[in-house]
């Protein structure tokens, strides 16, 4: 059997298609995304059936596209690594299908990838990566977790999102103030010309103990604010009142997060805090976390702007882990669209 070096990876849990080619020895070689934003935007939010087509769609060009750019072939590759879950169903047994039959006849094992820990691990893609132990916050649509993390698969849970996501949150609150989907991207760039003054929104469950988080408080809040401050505003006015209350909004996102972060490294002793997931691509996240740690006279690592949304390079980082280590599935394959981090263990185990 080949040495695991150079790893395929593909991601479909959502709207958007990923391929990657990672190489233990040369790093990342080449990476590719298809968005499915433009095929979602007139439904205001994802269509499964049709992302799952998309998927199908788009994927062998993909493929084929990270192979010439790398400037190799099938025979080249040692593994391929593929998101598992969780997902959308649909979506996820598309790229499952394809890595499954691409191992099968290049003759080479294939992995099956928790879509959370390829965030959680996209760091380490970057020129200086943290060393474990730390804790990692990740905040994606799907999911807001802090986690304790010891190594690959060696994760403890410190807290969650008892309802929506902190992703999930930007996306509501973009959409009642009347921004399209995706929200998260459009919201922050509204708050950019939002007076930090004139509203001061919650800070949920900061007020109490404990690691856990909630989020469709702040939604309601802000629903309530834009109805009764908006009436009789047009124009002018009603778009300075749409800016403030979305940097009102991001204020309060933003400090929670920090606030919660803050209590978790202290609680942990460690010093080193990982950011990862869509929402750890918000610039005033990443800087008031940095502020955070710094006074905590510890560091904050992010991956760069594009791997913290949806990506093939961290399914193929996490691919090559626990392919290395010998970790396989069976030719038998299926998705897992609801799955927690905490189920999984260490590489091969
Ligand atoms: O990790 P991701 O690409 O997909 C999931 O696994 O869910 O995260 C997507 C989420 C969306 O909710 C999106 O609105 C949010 O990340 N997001 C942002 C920003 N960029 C993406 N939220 C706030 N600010 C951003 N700059
Ligand atoms: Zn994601």
């Amino acid at each position: 059997m080949n040495e695991i070096d150079t790893v395929l990876g593909i991601e479909t849990s959502c709207d958007e298609t990923g391929v990657a080619l990672y190489s233990g020895s040369r790093g990342l070689l080449a990476h590719a995304l298809h968005s499915q934003v433009a095929l979602h935007a007139d439904y205001g939010g994802v269509v499964p059936e049709l992302a799952s087509r998309d998927h199908v769609r788009k994927l062998a060009p993909l493929i084929r596209s990270v192979l010439a750019e790398a400037g190799l072939e099938g025979g080249d590759i040692h593994g391929v690594a593929y998101t598992a879950g969780p997902g959308l169903v649909g979506a996820l047994l598309t790229g499952a299908a394809v890595a499954r039959s691409l191992a099968w006849s290049w003759q080479v094992p294939a992995v099956a990838i928790h879509h959370m820990e390829g965030h959680l691990l996209a760091p380490m893609l970057e020129e200086a990566p943290p060393s474990f132990p730390f804790v990692a916050l990740l905040v994606s649509g799907g999911h807001t977790l802090l986690v304790q993390v010891e190594g690959v698969g060696r994760y403890r849970l410190l807290g969650e999102s008892l309802d929506d996501a902190a992703g999930e949150a930007f996306d509501k609150t973009a959409k009642l103030l009347g921004l399209g989907y995706p929200g998260g991207p459009a919201l922050a760039a509204l708050a950019e010309k939002g007076d930090p003054g004139r509203f001061r929104f919650p800070r949920p469950m900061t007020d109490r103990p404990g690691l856990d988080f909630s989020f469709s408080g702040l939604k309601t809040f802000t629903l309530t604010t834009w109805q009764q401050a908006s009436k009789g505003l047009s124009g002018g006015e009603l778009e300075k009142l749409r800016a403030d209350i979305a940097r009102a909004f991001e204020d309060a996102v933003v400090d929670t997060l920090v606030i919660k972060c803050r209590r978790a490294v202290r609680e942990s002793g460690t010093g080193t805090l990982v950011l990862a997931g869509g929402v750890a691509a918000n610039r005033r996240l990443r800087r008031q976390m940095d502020v955070m740690m710094r006074g905590e006279g510890g560091q904050t690592f992010y991956p760069r702007l594009e791997f913290c949304t949806d990506n093939g390079a961290m399914i193929a980082f996490a691919g090559w882990e626990r392919l290395k280590a010998g970790e396989r599935v069976g030719l038998a394959f299926n998705a897992r669209p609801r799955w927690s981090l905490m189920e999984l263990l260490p590489p091969g185990r």
